[in-house]
């Protein structure tokens, strides 16, 4: 693959080296080095990906605010990508960025409207107090299988399960497949070998549900897409279930993880761990604004030159979504001193869910939040003397620019017995 020349260039005189988006202190000490972008580079950075792959990344809360509101202009339409001629087949972000494919996720204006059209109220009909109560089952399920040894891996044994074996209810999953789609979610995340395998296997679990509800519908988030009037085609619903599913269930387990870090890792959430629940809410809206799930998201695709703070950007040229770092903006946290800071008071003006036409779905955030909360209360309320069995300063992060969660959470408790979750 031939390095591509940059396709943008700074207008500040002395130019500087593109940053490189990847090595470790974007998961050791992202604040810091966003901080040190924004001084060298402002707040719209030209980076680097593997490949020598160019891209912009967006650090300020403004600029990303006039990126993700002007969907006409930045749209996320992959297509429009002028760097396809020089992306090989294995480039190791392919995955991640996505091609064009109709989906929810790839595609851009009207053709992405209307499947927000047939996704959207679909997933708005979920009924979240049955969700909370399926969740309730879920989490109980989870705590009896490891409440007894007195010491558990959260990230394996409850976060990331969790997410996944409530979407698979509320998609209309017969319970027997929840933990057979949890292991295809786990291996696909985890990018080894079995990825690809994995891929298909999840690919064939939503042709089968797919094509389950279309003999027989149910109350559940497949039938109501299906009962939408607009015509879709089979690979469509497919692709868009996919969608709903990996952009689900990720986030939602590593807001669940970095909530529970916070409070055992921070004094002022001890008294939640007591059994209180007030905390929880408050940690997991702290989580979103200081160490949100989504740290960098690909992105929008200019569609025609124009400049982004002191940068010229070229049609085609890409941006990534710096959603952590435009959270950290200054130009936002400025009251920390004056006890005002958004991310202490219930403020919800961060771009953890990012903003705009392309912004997470309002109900989907709506299942997150249901999700993460009963997941942590249940937790907390069977494992009240719950302790990190390391110290925090060795919880490692997911190796990654783009994701933030743990790669594990070992804990300790008492043991209690298993309550025998009837989910
Ligand atoms: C903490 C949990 C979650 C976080 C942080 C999160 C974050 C995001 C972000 C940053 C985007 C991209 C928006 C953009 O391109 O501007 C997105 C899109 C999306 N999310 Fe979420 N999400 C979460 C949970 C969920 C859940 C539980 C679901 C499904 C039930 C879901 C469904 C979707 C869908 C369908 C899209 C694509 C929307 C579109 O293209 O119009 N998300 N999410």
């Amino acid at each position: 693959m031939t390095t591509p020349a940059p396709s943008s260039t700074d207008s500040c005189p002395v130019r500087t080296a593109p940053v490189t988006l990847s090595g470790p202190r974007f998961h050791t000490d992202p604040h810091q080095l966003y901080h040190e972008m924004r001084r060298e580079h402002g707040a719209v950075v030209a980076v680097e990906l593997p490949g020598g792959v160019p891209a912009w990344l967006v650090i300020g809360y403004r600029e990303l605010h006039q990126v993700t509101s002007d969907p006409e202009l930045f749209p996320r339409d992959v297509a429009r990508w002028n760097q396809w001629p020089n992306i090989p087949p294995d480039w190791p972000l392919l995955p991640m960025v996505g091609q064009p494919m109709p989906s929810i996720y790839f595609t851009a204006g009207a053709e992405h409207r209307r499947h927000v059209a047939m996704v959207e109220p679909a997933l708005e009909l979920v009924d979240t107090f049955q969700l909370r109560r399926t969740c309730e089952d879920l989490a109980d399920r989870l705590i009896d299988a490891f409440c007894g040894r007195g010491e558990a891996e959260l990230v394996a044994d409850f976060a990331e399960p969790l997410p996944v074996l409530a979407l698979a209810r509320v998609l209309g999953f017969p319970d027997e497949d929840g933990p057979r789609l949890a292991w295809t979610m786990k291996t696909l995340a985890d990018g080894g070998a079995d990825a690809q395998a994995a891929h298909q296997q999840f690919a064939e679990h939503m042709q089968r549900l797919l094509a389950t509800k279309k003999a027989a519908r149910g109350a559940d988030l497949v039938s109501r897409m299906l009962a939408h009037p607009a015509p879709f085609t089979d690979q469509e619903y497919v692709l868009d279930l996919m969608a709903v599913t990996a952009a689900g269930y990720l986030p939602t387990a590593d807001w669940i993880g970095n909530s529970v870090r916070l409070m055992l890792t921070d004094d002022r959430f001890a008294a939640a761990l007591g059994g209180g629940r007030h905390s929880v809410g408050q940690a997991m809206n702290e989580v979103l604004w200081e160490d949100t799930p989504t740290q960098i998201l690909a992105g929008r695709w200019a569609a025609r030159d124009t400049r982004l703070g002191d940068k010229v950007i070229r049609a085609g040229d890409m941006l990534l979504l710096g959603l952590a770092a435009a959270n950290a903006d200054p130009h936002v946290r400025q009251h920390v001193s004056d006890g005002a800071d958004p991310a202490h008071t219930g403020n919800s003006a961060h771009f953890a869910f990012s903003y705009g036409e392309y912004r997470c779905p309002f109900p989907a955030q709506e299942i997150a939040e249901v999700i993460a909360r009963t997941g942590i209360e249940v937790l907390l309320d069977r494992l009240p003397d719950l302790d990190l069995a390391i110290p925090a300063q060795n919880l490692v992060r997911r190796p990654s620019a783009f994701l933030r969660g743990m790669t594990t959470l070992p804990v300790r408790f008492t043991p209690v017995r298993a309550v025998g979750g009837t989910p």
